[in-house]
């Protein structure tokens, strides 16, 4: 029923041309455990060689991680079928292909060796200054672009939810949760039981807190809350005490105007730029183009 549900959303061929043999394929070290099972290292035999590659397999045979393995699957199929993808350049991470049969099913990524942003920002092993973190926040602001442009949502835009490459390049990866603005309606009643436990209610625009309303503007407040984990070097975010807010009372916290703090390192320009993020009206919040361009002049002023 999945497999149809997914079928339909790609185009004829689209399923058959990205499905890849379990034979050509070496699995290698665990990386950990991903939404929907193990993440491990494995060894991809391509035409003209071989390239190490993260396969992401679903272990549980639990309906909810079907549901994200081919959602995740469906939205990195369209992005790369689509017009503008180039996988040496773009911070939405590379797709290999998939195995939809299998068992277990998997799906295969670019393998990003320095892992996930928040992980690196909590260690800090390399101790990157602010203007260097800076490059990654960058970096996501091209990936929304992107997403922008075909008009994809991913509703959980977090560090955690980054990954950084050998070369350091940040690469927005775990498309789980991520809808076609197009097809979904802006609303989604149902699920809601089923699903609210899962969502990041502390990366959450105030809209998808209220009505479950996601779009790109929503992963733009979400993006805010990632600037402030870079500037906090991880921390966990918090609205005055209460670390694990109810969806009810973060609302009633954003309704009255109360936003993270300001870090303490953080250039009050720099945060300016995450309270606008954080603007009520999604329309009022700063295109991915335009705060691009913000966090390049922050940048600067920081070297
Ligand atoms: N590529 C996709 N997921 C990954 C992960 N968790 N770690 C490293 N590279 C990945």
């Amino acid at each position: 029923k999945m497999e149809e549900d997914l079928a339909e959303k790609l185009r004829p061929g689209w399923l058959q041309r990205w499905q890849i043999d379990s034979s050509r394929l070496t699995l290698g070290d665990t990386i950990g455990m991903g939404a929907f099972g193990l993440v491990t290292q494995a060894n991809l035999r391509l035409a003209n060689g071989q390239r190490t590659v993260a396969a992401k397999m679903v272990r549980f045979k639990d309906k909810l991680c079907y549901k994200d393995f081919y959602r995740e699957t469906a939205i990195l199929t369209v992005i790369h079928e689509e017009n503008g993808y180039n996988p040496g350049k773009s911070n939405i991470i590379q797709l290999f292909g998939f195995n939809t049969k299998s068992n277990p099913k998997f799906l295969l990524l670019e393998y990003a060796s320095k892992g996930n942003l928040l992980n690196l920002l909590r260690q800090q092993e390399e101790k990157f200054p602010l203007s260097y973190l800076l490059y990654f926040a960058i970096d996501i602001t091209q990936a929304l672009s992107h997403l922008k442009r075909l008009r994809i949502s991913h509703r959980d835009v977090a560090a955690r939810n980054v990954l950084i490459t050998q070369q350091n390049i940040a690469k927005l990866a775990d498309f789980g949760l991520a809808r076609d603005v197009y097809t979904t309606a802006q609303y989604i009643p149902v699920n809601r039981q089923g699903e609210e436990q899962r969502l990041p209610l502390k990366w959450m625009a105030i809209e998808s807190l209220l009505h479950l309303q996601f779009s790109c503007e929503s992963d733009l407040w979400s993006f805010g809350v990632l600037l402030w984990e870079i500037v906090t070097g991880g921390t966990d975010p918090m609205y005055g005490n209460t670390q694990h807010p109810t969806c009810q009372q973060l609302v009633t916290i954003l309704q009255q105007w109360i936003r993270l703090d300001m870090p303490a390192e953080c250039p009050p320009d720099l945060y300016a730029i995450m309270k606008s993020c954080w603007r009520v009206d999604p329309t009022a919040r700063p295109k991915p183009d335009v705060l691009r361009e913000k966090l390049v002049r922050e940048q600067e002023k920081l070297n």
